[in-house]
């Protein structure tokens, strides 16, 4: 039986952590595995209805495109933010309208325009004055956003630095030009910086934004688009409601007009915490650091196929598979490459005493990780599990307009016997 790439619905006996049990008890398993739970993402896209009703979702897919996930996110409703002809097509292919598309990329490659175009994805968002010849040369039809500068400078990651007209003059500028050629300008998009810290700036950032809105109609555009971007929490400790009160205040007070639509761009929030990865200890060395004993271990799992956002700041907390010992040492883990670079975090990890063929579990690996992977040294890109509970998988079905994108899901009940089996069959001893 071939399990993977298909999404197994749970019963009610188990559970994320049942599974990755059963999986790694399997005989001879040892490739890492990622486990992604679509039902987590189902509870998050509520979460954000329930905090921020007003403000639709644009999935950012760069952040994770697995195909389980965006079929999960088209089926409920979700609208995407591409960067790309290839993310177009992706989410085209899935069934999703153009209309919920939204080419969110403020410096496009001229052939990808055309790809729009062609397509119907009509709004798109620009920063400058070069890619609105292109616009007009190549997409006559397109809806633009103008995306204006507004940073937190605590952010783990600043776009503004890239992307951005300043909210005052360029924006004037922008907006003049615009008009000249006859473009269609419908409103104004901002990205406060990924893992924004300092949520107070999305209420300035919308205040901004207010702002340009007033300064069009002196060109006699009347804007109808207000674009807030991404940058919420992707981790279990950080909460949506301190960002969703300042956003759901500044909406309140500067665009009270429903006419105004506005949309968000969340990556990291809908799937970071959906996203564990489980990878194997291969080798183990005990050197001494600062006269202090030191565990290395080595593990199937690298920067280069999994975890290399660790390269950009983030930190995944790792605990051990069925491995409860009260008492932890510190420990460095390598990556599987021979690159020297391949250590999966600058500090410490504190995991108890562990041998080879233990298994490690990496928390909350679902952001900017498996699509930016690669096969790097021969270790591949590891695998997806993907899992859903009953009822949500009912609730999926009973909510879907499109019944074609329930022809996405290749689905297999339930997960426990299918386990089973698997464990107990002599031809299939691995799980993957
Ligand atoms: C234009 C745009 N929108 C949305 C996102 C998603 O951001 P986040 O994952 O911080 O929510 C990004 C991330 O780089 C982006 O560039």
């Amino acid at each position: 039986m071939e399990l993977k790439n298909k999404v197994q619905i749970l019963d009610s006996d188990s559970n994320v952590y049942s599974i990755i049990e059963k999986i790694t008890q399997c005989r001879d398993q040892e490739d890492p595995f990622y486990i992604c739970d679509l039902s987590r993402i189902i509870w998050l896209y509520k979460n954000w209805k329930k905090f921020m009703p007003r403000v639709k979702i644009f999935y950012a897919i760069k952040c994770n495109d697995y195909k389980a996930v965006l079929e999960t996110l088209a089926a409920i409703g979700v609208g995407f933010d591409c960067a790309s002809k290839e993310e177009i097509r992706k989410i085209i292919s899935l069934g999703v309208p153009p209309e919920r598309i939204i080419f969110a990329n403020p410096a496009k490659i001229n052939s990808h325009i055309q790809y729009a175009a062609k397509t119907g994805v009509k709004v798109m968002t620009f920063d400058n004055e070069s890619e609105l010849y292109k616009v007009k040369k190549f997409h006559r039809a397109a809806e633009l956003l103008l995306r204006i500068r507004y940073d937190d400078v605590s952010a783990t990651f600043i776009l503004g630095k890239k992307f951005g007209a300043n909210p005052d003059i360029e924006s004037w500028n922008l907006l003049r030009t615009a008009k000249s050629l006859d473009i269609n300008v419908r409103g104004v998009a901002f990205h406060v910086g990924s893992n924004c810290k300092n949520h107070i700036i999305y209420r300035q950032a919308i205040a901004a934004a207010k702002k340009v809105f007033d300064m069009a109609e002196k060109f006699a555009y009347k804007f109808t688009i207000l674009d807030i971007g991404g940058g919420y929490p992707g981790n279990s400790s950080e909460s949506l409601e301190e960002i969703a009160k300042y956003v759901n205040q500044a909406i309140d007070e500067y665009f009270p007009d429903d006419t105004v639509q506005i949309i968000a761009e969340p990556g990291r929030y809908m799937v970071n915490t959906a996203f564990k990865l489980v990878t194997q200890i291969n080798s183990k060395n005990i050197v001494n650091v600062d006269e202090q004993k030191i565990r290395m271990y080595y593990v199937d799992v690298s920067i280069y196929n999994s975890l290399i956002s660790t390269i950009f700041h983030d930190h995944y907390d790792c605990k051990a598979v069925n491995n409860v010992g009260n008492k932890v040492y510190p420990s460095i883990l390598w990556g599987a490459t021979q690159d020297t670079n391949d250590r999966i975090s600058p500090t410490y990890y504190y995991l108890p005493d562990s041998n080879i063929g233990d298994w490690l579990i990496f928390e909350e690996t679902g952001s900017y990780s498996l699509s930016r992977c690669c096969g790097y040294n021969g270790f591949p890109v590891p695998n997806v599990c993907a899992v859903i509970k009953k009822n949500d998988w009912l609730m999926l079905k009973n909510q879907i307009t499109n019944p074609s994108s329930l022809n996405n899901f290749e689905l297999c009940e339930p997960m426990s016997s299918i386990l089973e089996e698997t464990i107990k069959s002599c031809t299939l001893t691995r799980y993957f």
